[in-house]
């Protein structure tokens, strides 16, 4: 048989190693999340070197979760949702192949160089200008690839879910090039551009938007496909859909000034950041409810399909984080919350609840679609992960918010002679209990990864390569 490339036939290759490389970087990434959780219940885990200590792992954890697991999670399904809305292979199979292994290069730099503490200390932009230099080309390419293939597109209509996908790709790119601007003095080492509150800014405009336009915009592209495709029921309103495609890109690219309450900065711009996030909850929920009402009709699949109950459960999750921001956004609030494992509730909501919920029910979908299966090796599985990673995810945030509010209490109890109730160790002995319950969960949603590896490894080595071939095959039109 020829092994010419078809122009009649989907490029699956790239797919299927961002999809699998999504599942070994979260078994990595969140192990990792579980091993500096466990350093906060036991310090001896930091095993007295710099380079297993908390300091150094935790970036390395957050890079592993967001860029490792979410980057390819998005990589694949962007890939995936772009071919098949557009009845069309992607544009270029070499520069696709090139994001791929340049994607897999910076993950790779990051293991090296942050426990060796090379860092430019931005959170999230952590990776020094060598690695950010890379991943800047990489991020164009992908660029490239994703938008000359909606131009080559056979469809009328641009699907909604390519606006997020084409949102998130061209706002990173901005995000990432304005922030990492910086002088390198040596190969290991730069210094921002920036200084002062105008640094401090820069910073925030891009580590809300990374909230914003990679771990929201992008994942929502993801909710526009996968959850009409696995309820089996179109989106419940293309309007809506839009009205919150313009809304949400539109407000939150000023909410940035949140992370930055009480500082230095403006009071003007503070006060602007609060007033656009607390906004930012309508188009928010007007997402997850054109998410959830796509199962007007079909709420009963609930019962029998573990992997919708991945999408509609990361949906409630959503729904919750997004409340639970814009409050958190309000300063007086903030002042409460700021500083404390409250903040790390509300990521882990977001993280957990909705990022990895929603990618693991998409990759869930993708695979055996994939590799040309009926379905995955195990639907009990699936549930068992599910249930893991459920009970997990709620272990972990309601511990951080009890953490959370009772650090920020007795942070602020005084004395009538005005001296301090507690003293820091106080507190932190208090939040001793929450940190094991932490690691628990932790361990319970990473455990539930190892479920999915097997399920997902059974499932491709049932699948032979004239099968995997065959449903690479371009359906005919409106069959996507
Ligand atoms: C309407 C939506 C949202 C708003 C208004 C919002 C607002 C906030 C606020 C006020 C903080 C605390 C800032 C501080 O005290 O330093 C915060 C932190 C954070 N949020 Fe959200 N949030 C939203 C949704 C989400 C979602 C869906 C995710 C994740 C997937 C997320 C991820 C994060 C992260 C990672 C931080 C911690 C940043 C850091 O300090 O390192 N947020 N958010
Ligand atoms: C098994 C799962 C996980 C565990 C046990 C875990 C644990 C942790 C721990 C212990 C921290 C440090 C908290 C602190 O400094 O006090 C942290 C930070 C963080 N994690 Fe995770 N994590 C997990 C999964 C994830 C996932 C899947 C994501 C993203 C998709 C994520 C994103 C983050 C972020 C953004 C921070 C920094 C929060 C901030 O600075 O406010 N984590 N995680």
């Amino acid at each position: 048989m020829s092994t010419a490339i078809s122009p009649t036939a989907y490029n699956y290759k790239v797919v299927r190693q961002f999809a699998i490389m999504t599942v070994v970087w979260g078994i990595l990434g969140m192990g990792l999340g579980v091993f500096i959780a466990s350093q906060l219940v036991w310090p001896e885990l930091n095993f007295g070197l710099a380079w297993t200590s908390f300091g150094r792992l935790r970036p390395l954890h957050t890079n592993l979760v967001i860029f490792a697991f979410g980057g390819c999670a998005l990589f694949a399904t962007s890939y995936y949702v772009v071919q098949r809305t557009c009845q069309t292979r992607l544009i270029s199979d070499s520069l696709a192949a090139f994001t791929f292994w340049g994607w897999q290069a910076v993950i790779v730099g990051a293991i090296v160089t942050l426990p060796m503490g090379f860092t430019t200390t931005k959170e999230y932009a952590e990776l020094e200008w060598p690695l950010a230099i890379l991943l800047a080309i990489v991020w164009v390419t992908y660029g490239l690839v994703f938008f000359g293939t909606i131009v080559k597109r056979k469809t009328k209509h641009i699907y909604v879910g390519n606006w997020f996908y084409g949102a998130f790709i061209v706002v990173t790119a901005m995000l990432h090039i304005v922030n990492h601007a910086s002088l390198p003095v040596s190969f290991f080492k730069s210094y921002s551009a920036y200084s002062g509150a105008t640094d401090a800014m820069i910073q925030w405009w891009y580590g809300h938007n990374a909230v914003g336009f990679f771990l929201t915009t992008g994942f929502l592209g993801m909710m526009y496909y996968f959850v009409p495709k696995q309820a089996e029921r179109p989106i419940y309103s293309y309007r809506l859909s839009i009205v919150h495609f313009w809304a949400l890109i539109t407000l939150y690219i000023w909410a940035g000034p949140h992370h930055l309450h009480y500082t230095a900065l403006p009071d003007w711009a503070q006060s602007l950041g609060m007033a656009m996030s607390i906004i930012l909850l309508a188009p928010s929920w007007g997402g997850m409810i054109n998410g959830m009402m796509t199962l007007s009709g079909a709420w009963h699949k609930l019962r029998t399909d573990p992997i919708l109950r991945f999408l509609v459960v990361s949906l409630a999750f959503y729904g919750m984080s997004t409340f639970e921001g814009p409050m958190m956004a309000i300063k007086t609030v903030n002042s409460l919350s700021h500083y404390t494992d409250w903040t790390i509730g509300h990521v882990h909501a977001g993280a957990l609840g909705w990022v990895a919920m929603i990618s693991i029910g998409a990759i869930y979908h993708m695979i055996p679609k994939l590799f040309g299966r009926a379905q995955m090796h195990s639907t009990g599985l699936i549930n068992t992960h599910f249930w893991l990673a459920t009970i997990g995810t709620v272990l972990y945030i309601a511990s951080m918010w009890v953490n959370g509010i009772t650090q920020g209490l007795m942070w602020r109890a005084i004395n009538d002679d005005g001296t301090l109730t507690y003293s820091f160790v106080e507190a932190l002995q208090a939040s001793h209990p929450g940190f094991i319950v932490r690691a628990l969960g932790g361990a319970f949603f990473a455990s539930g990864m190892l479920f999915m590896a097997y399920n997902v490894w059974r499932t491709v080595r049932a699948s032979n390569p004239a099968e995997a071939k065959a449903a690479e095959q371009i359906a005919v039109v409106g069959a996507h």
